[in-house]
């Protein structure tokens, strides 16, 4: 079988490989990027390769990108690539447990949710996280801190304070905390692969699941006894939201939604904002620079922004975008093929039972599309932006914004920069990470100075979950400000 895939003109080049079944998986393994860097430059934007028997065709560059973000439905699909593996995480009857259709409407209601007034609400309380957290961690003048974790946990306590409510908020670490870290344990490309293996977590996940339920039920039951209770958070806006054909969320449905949305945010947000500290720590002109713009865009004592704000802070936000374009947290887009489908351009066709694979983080860091792709430039954002705005008002229209890349735009699935990825999966969470990581860095870099640790510099790549996380242990230096 293995032979005649190689010998199939009519399919995507194959990456040769020595052990039958389990295929490239170990190279794949050790270094995805570096592998699929490798194989594009033999293969092209298009390859197949093998691991532990699955056939996973890799699309590449901005047409790979568009290829798999823009397949139709009809032939391509993202539940049957990934519900084995959310469903013990987020639960039953959400995301990809639904029809697609239904998980269009989930986005919906998410992104209602995610308005201006609830963002208004939430600045002040991710602040007050954070520096609750400091106060209490934070003691003394000067320190060498594992700055992962730290950051991890400011993620989770203004998550789940802004997204799930105070109740949840004030159950965190009594229980919730643990309760989310066993669910968070099966999210790993071991469960991908191994899919029919009896490991550890495929019990502990479903027990971990059935305690936060309960947990949950109890603060819905207090809620729905509260007459005209306010919205004030996510829970609110699933316990209220209709579907368009007039029925409610379940409760099981808006407590697992919960669940999901803190599960989508929480590595992709804590990775984002610790690579962008750690990038900051280690250039002393650019974490000046952007001490020195928080300054110019609030005043000379800082004072703490409220959601308006969050705007003028341009090179905090050119550092974000900077981060995600060398260190996006999701480095395989993964779908299935459930009808045949071909390649445009190519006599190519994708057999039906393939995974298809893109890795947006290849043409991000393609020196075809960005100068010195590996060199961290936050700056090179804002001069985009800039000779865009010419741009823009030389061809007098108020929706081109050329960044350079011909006719593609940062919202197209041919952008090479696509860090949340396109077309009907995109993520909805963008504008709440970026909210979440400047808040928590403009708090941070108010009060403290940082400093990579000599002897370790900057940690590897650690590709072992399915979010790319900074390699443990992560140190950095903090030095309060005077
Ligand atoms: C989808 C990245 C934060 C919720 C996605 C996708 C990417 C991504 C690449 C597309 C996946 C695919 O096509 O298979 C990121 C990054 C984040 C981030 C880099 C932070 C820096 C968040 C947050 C939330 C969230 C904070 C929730 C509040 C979602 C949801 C989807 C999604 C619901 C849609 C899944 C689908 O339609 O299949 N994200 N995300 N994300 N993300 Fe995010």
């Amino acid at each position: 079988i293995e032979q005649a895939l190689f010998d199939d003109p009519t399919q995507p080049p194959v990456v040769r490989y020595y052990v039958p079944f389990i295929g490239s998986m170990v190279e794949f393994g050790m270094d995805p990027i570096g592998f699929m860097r490798k194989h594009r430059e033999q293969h092209g934007d298009f390859f197949t390769f093998l691991m532990f028997g699955r056939k996973m065709t890799v699309c590449l560059g901005s047409r790979g990108n568009d290829f798999l973000f823009n397949a139709k439905h009809s032939c391509v699909t993202a539940e049957d690539a990934y519900n084995n593996l959310t469903k013990p995480v987020f639960g039953a009857d959400v995301v990809y447990d639904v029809p697609n259709s239904v998980l269009m409407e989930q986005k919906r209601i998410v992104k209602a949710g995610l308005s201006t007034k609830s963002f208004q609400r939430y600045v002040p309380m991710i602040i007050k996280e954070t520096n609750d957290y400091i106060d209490k961690h934070w003691t003394k003048d000067e320190d060498t801190i594992d700055i992962f974790k730290a950051i991890s946990e400011l993620i989770i306590m203004s998550a789940s304070r802004t997204l799930l409510g105070k109740e949840i908020r004030a159950q965190l670490y009594e229980g919730v905390a643990d309760l989310y870290h066993t669910l968070d344990s099966s999210f790993t490309p071991i469960h991908f692969l191994f899919e029919w293996l009896p490991l550890p977590s495929y019990f502990s996940a479903p027990k971990a699941h059935a305690e936060l339920e309960s947990i949950f039920a109890k603060v819905i039951k207090a809620r729905r006894l509260e007459t005209n209770r306010e919205s004030v958070d996510m829970l609110d806006v699933f316990l209220t939201s209709k579907y368009k054909d007039g029925t409610a969320l379940t409760d099981l449905q808006a407590t697992n939604m919960c669940i999901a949305l803190l599960m989508a945010g929480q590595h992709t947000s804590a990775a984002t904002t610790t690579w962008a500290l750690l990038n900051l720590a280690n250039q002393d002109n650019v974490r000046n620079g952007a001490y020195n713009d928080m300054k110019r865009a609030m005043g000379e004592d800082l004072p703490y922004p409220e959601f308006e704000n969050l705007k003028d802070l341009q090179t905090l936000d050119d550092i974000v975008r900077e981060t995600l374009r060398i260190h996006p947290p999701i480095v395989q887009v993964l779908r299935k093929v459930v009808k045949p489908i071909p390649i445009p351009e190519s006599s190519h066709i994708i057999p039906a039972g393939n995974y298809l694979m893109a890795s947006p983080v290849i043409a991000a860091t393609d020196k075809a599309h960005f100068q010195d792709p590996e060199t961290f430039k936050p700056s090179r954002w804002s001069q985009q932006d800039e000779a865009a705005e010419v741009e823009a008002e030389d061809k007098n229209s108020e929706n081109t914004v050329n960044y350079g890349w011909g006719d593609m735009s940062l919202n197209s699935a041919k952008s090479p920069y696509l860090p949340f990825g396109a077309g009907r999966h995109r993520c909805i969470g963008e504008q709440f990470a970026y909210i979440q990581i400047k808040t928590i860095l403009y708090v941070l870099l108010k009060r403290f100075d940082f400093k990579l640790d000599e002897k370790r510099g900057m940690p590897k790549s650690d590709y072992n979950s399915m979010v790319v996380l900074p390699e443990a242990p992560v140190s950095c230096r903090y030095i309060r400000r005077k």
